[in-house]
């Protein structure tokens, strides 16, 4: 009995890792006459980095905040960490984003905070204040250092550099401990050196706290980088899947123009 439910236990597990963290069915959503996404399809593997590359205007922003129900959809299913988010009621909906970290391309830092508030208010948001009192202050030091910028702590985020405002912005996304992190043009506007310096720590947060990644991105060094798997949104849909080398050598003109 006891050896049945055992191998149970492994079935139900190995089940469990095969789920994907994050599939999307079927998405649409269209603003007007402009139908932005159409019967878009995706899968993110637990641990893996999955890049979106579409060109600007072509859905990338909205199909993240689709995920992230900060915008509502036309129709489709989008399942996050098992859960179907359209049938979330708002308390769901607020745990689980504690789950998806998300670094917006705007970097979203309270300019009147300086960063320890900065880095202390999602956990505000998620954790007790027991909780608050007995592990604020080491998360905060933890995503610190996880980002090498300690020294930043009681700064205020307009004394920073945009490459430092970027990684305090990643610093906040990890500080719950996310299984998977929502990156928004993370290098755009950055210089190349410091766009090269961010993809490393996106590499390295994956590394070590074994996290799935959405890579949205027009940077093909930054998508070459980070990713495992790269998806080329076009004109709304899936247009191709594949990896950034195996895309590079397409001989597809929509393909080929994004890497000439
Ligand atoms: N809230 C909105 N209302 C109307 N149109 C929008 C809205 N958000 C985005 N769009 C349109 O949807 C398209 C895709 O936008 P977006 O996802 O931001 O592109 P990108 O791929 O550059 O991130 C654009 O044509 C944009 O104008
Ligand atoms: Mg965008």
């Amino acid at each position: 009995m006891l050896f049945k439910s055992l191998i149970c236990w492994d079935l139900l597990n190995s089940v469990n890792k095969m789920e994907p963290v994050i599939q999307i069915k079927d998405l649409n959503k269209s603003f007007g006459d402009s139908h932005v996404l159409r019967n878009f399809n995706m899968a993110i593997n637990a641990g893996e980095n999955l890049a979106i590359l579409g060109k600007s205007g072509s859905g990338k922003s909205v199909l993240i905040k689709c995920i992230i129900s900060l915008m509502e959809v036309d129709s489709g299913e989008m399942i996050v960490l098992g859960k179907d988010i359209q049938l979330l009621n708002s308390d769901e909906l607020d745990s689980l984003r504690a789950e998806v970290g998300f670094l917006f391309q705007s970097n979203a830092l309270y300019d009147s905070m300086t960063i320890r508030e900065n880095l202390e208010f999602p956990l505000r948001r998620h954790w007790s204040k027991e909780e608050r009192k007995k592990g604020a202050d080491a998360a905060v030091k933890e995503a610190l250092e996880d980002v090498g910028l300690s020294h930043t702590i009681d700064m205020m985020p307009a004394e920073l550099s945009g490459g430092m405002r970027k990684r305090i912005a990643l610093a906040r996304a990890l500080i719950l401990r996310p299984k998977v992190i929502m990156y928004d043009e993370p290098t755009t506007g950055l210089d190349p050196i410091t766009s090269r310096e961010i993809s490393n720590l996106m590499l390295s947060v994956q590394k070590k706290y074994k996290s799935a990644a959405l890579i949205i991105s027009h940077d093909l060094n930054c998508i070459k980088m980070t990713s495992n798997r790269v998806i080329m949104l076009i004109e709304g849909t899936r247009y191709a899947e594949d990896t950034y080398e195996n895309l590079r050598k397409s001989e597809d003109p929509k393909i080929k123009e994004f890497f000439d």
